[in-house]
Formats: structure tokens, sequence, C-alpha cells
């Protein structure tokens, strides 16, 4: 089959021919028809899951995805060949990814029903940010009376955290460039802020309940959570908070490592078809286009999710 791999850690992915893989016990294969782009593909390229668990080279990348099941192996009971799916297909060892035509994995993983309403190129970009963003949610408390300061808001989990605070009745404040802004007041953001323009720091009025912020290094993420009010919450995906400085303030600081779970995959589809979850795929790109397209993801620029079309 085909696949966009990395031969080591840092090198440039490229197209190649692997061995189509064949489930074993408890096991699932998945004919992929979309896969998501994330930045942990990048990251996990140039070895950042190291140490932590086992990896295989080729490594391919990807980790969201959506397709049909074409076999399963003994044991299995969740699902049955012919069954479309989609989720976050990562496990061990790392290197068997979604950018790739055929992918196996345990039964047990992150994996849920696509339901037939819900197209396979919108669900394969859902999974990693959607799941972030509604774990982020959860542990801000966003809902009616609080302010949820949300940085990096134009991105993939920026995108899904807007729309879902703002569903749940959170007055947010959004970044956002002017060429972003109308699709993310849209998303019911109440304010704007251009991130381009001054710190957001410097544009927005202490006394927040909550910051969600994607993409801040940790000098800027703490001028952001100073924003926040003694007894609120400051979140971050990128490991920068520093959580005992934030508690002298009475600031809860939170390093999200955001897990997943199907009946998380399950309240997203679910929000999707009940219309009140846009998925922002600005890019639709062939698998001989993904090398390209995670470069692009990696400069930090996304206006949306890109989703690899297998
Ligand atoms: N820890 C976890 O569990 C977890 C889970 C999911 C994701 N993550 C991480 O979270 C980060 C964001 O993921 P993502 O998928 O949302 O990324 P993404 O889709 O690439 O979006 C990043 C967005 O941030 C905006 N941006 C860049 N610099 C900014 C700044 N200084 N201020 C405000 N906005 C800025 C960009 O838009 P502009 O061009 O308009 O600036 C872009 O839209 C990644 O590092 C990812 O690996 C972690």
């Amino acid at each position: 089959m085909r696949a966009v791999a990395v031969s080591s850690f840092g090198a440039s992915p490229e197209l190649v021919e692997v061995p189509t893989p064949t489930p074993g016990p408890g096991e699932v294969q998945v004919r992929l028809e979309a896969a998501g782009v994330n930045p942990f593909d990048g990251k996990v390229a140039d070895g950042m899951m190291e140490g932590a668990m086992p990896h295989t080279f080729p490594l391919i990348l990807g980790v969201d995805g959506a397709g049909t099941v074409a076999a399963v192996g003994d044991g299995v009971t969740r699902f049955s060949p012919g069954e479309r799916v989609f989720g976050q297909f990562f496990h061990a060892p790392v290197g068997t990814g979604t950018y790739a035509e055929y992918i196996v994995v345990p039964e047990s993983q992150a994996i849920t029903t696509l339901p037939a309403e819900v197209p396979a190129v919108v669900a394969a970009a859902l999974p990693t940010a959607g799941m972030a963003a509604l774990t982020m949610l959860e542990e801000v408390g966003a809902g009616p009376g609080k302010t949820v300061l949300i940085v990096g808001a134009t991105g993939g989990v920026g995108s899904f955290a807007t729309q879902l605070a703002a569903a749940a009745g959170a007055r947010v404040i959004a970044t956002a460039t002017p060429a972003a802004a109308e699709r993310i007041l849209r998303y019911g953001a109440a304010e704007i802020v251009d991130h381009q323009q001054a710190p957001v720091a410097d544009q927005v009025p202490a006394g927040i309940d909550a910051l969600i912020d994607v993409v801040s290094d940790a000098g800027t993420f703490a001028a952001n959570a100073a924003l926040v009010r003694p007894g609120g919450t400051a979140v971050t995906t990128v490991f920068v908070a520093d959580v005992d400085a934030l508690a002298k303030r009475d600031v809860r600081g939170i390093n999200i490592n955001a897990k997943a779970r199907p009946h998380l995959l399950d309240r997203l589809a679910a929000a999707v078809i009940a219309g009140t979850l846009e998925v922002p795929v600005e890019a639709e790109v062939p698998l001989d286009a993904a090398p390209d397209a995670l470069t692009r993801i990696r400069a930090g620029r996304a206006n949306g999710k890109t989703v690899i079309v297998l």
C-alpha cells in the first residue's frame, strides 16, 4: 500500500510503498478514506514520543482518520467489516499511522462508528483537535456567566473550542487576524483580538474566568494567564504553564494532555449532525501532497483543518 512516512527522526516525510498490514487477534483493519493533519504529526516525526513509546520505521505519520472496516481479527466484538469508523488511531508501536491506505489498530482504540450523515473528510478533521477542545472546556467549566479567552482560535483546536464554548453559553474572546475574524464571529465569539497587531495581554481587560491558549510560549502564556481572576483556570496544550506560580495567585494552571475516548468522538459527531459544530476544512489534498501539507501546518499558520483524501 501507499503511505507517507519518515525513515528516521527529523527526516523529511516521503511517499513510500509498504506491505499492507493485516489484523491479529483483537485488531481491526481499516481502509482509510481520509486522514486529518495535526501539528502533533510533525512532532512525532521529530521524535517527541521517543523513549515514551516503541517506534517502528519507516514511521508512517498521522493519528486521525476515517474509513471503512475491511477485516477484523479473532475476538473482535466492537466492529464488523463494512462498518464506517473514525477516530484517533494513535497506538503503539508509533509509526503505523493514518497517512496510509490501510491501518490496523486494537479495537479498544479511540475509534467509533461514523454516522452516515458525516462525510469522511469532516470526520477525519475532528478527533485530536475536537477531543482536546472538549476536554479543556470541561476543565474550565465554560458556561453561562463565564468569560473565556481562546488564544489560537483560528486553528483546529481553537475553532472547535470557540464553537463549543459559545454553544455552552460562555462569553468568548478569541484571537483572529482580520482575514479569519468573520468565521470566528460566526462561531459565536463575542469579541475578536488581533494577535498580530499587539500582544493579546495588552488588548484584553483582566478579570476573565478562563484562558485556553494553544499556541503561546511560556512567557506569553504567563502574560495571558495574568488576565485570569483568582479562582479561575488557565490551560495550555503546549505544556508551558508554571502551575506552582499560578497557584500562588489562586489560578488553576493546567498542562493538558487530552485523553482520546470514543464517547468524546460520538459527542463531536452528534454536534456536527445537529449543525452546532462547523468543521472548517481549509484544504483537501491527495496522499502525495501530504509532506507539503504537513510543512504548512508546522509553520503554525493554519486557518482550519487540512485533510488528506486517500
Ligand atoms: N496537549 C494536547 O493534548 C494537545 C491536543 C491537541 C493539540 N495540541 C497542540 O496544540 C497546538 C495547537 O493545535 P492545533 O491543531 O489547533 O494547531 P493549528 O491548527 O496549526 O492552529 C494553530 C493556530 O494558531 C494561530 N496562531 C499562531 N500563532 C498565534 C499567536 N501568537 N496568537 C494567536 N494565534 C496564533 C494560527 O493562526 P494565525 O496564522 O492566524 O496566527 C493557527 O490558526 C499544537 O501545538 C498541537 O500539537 C495539544
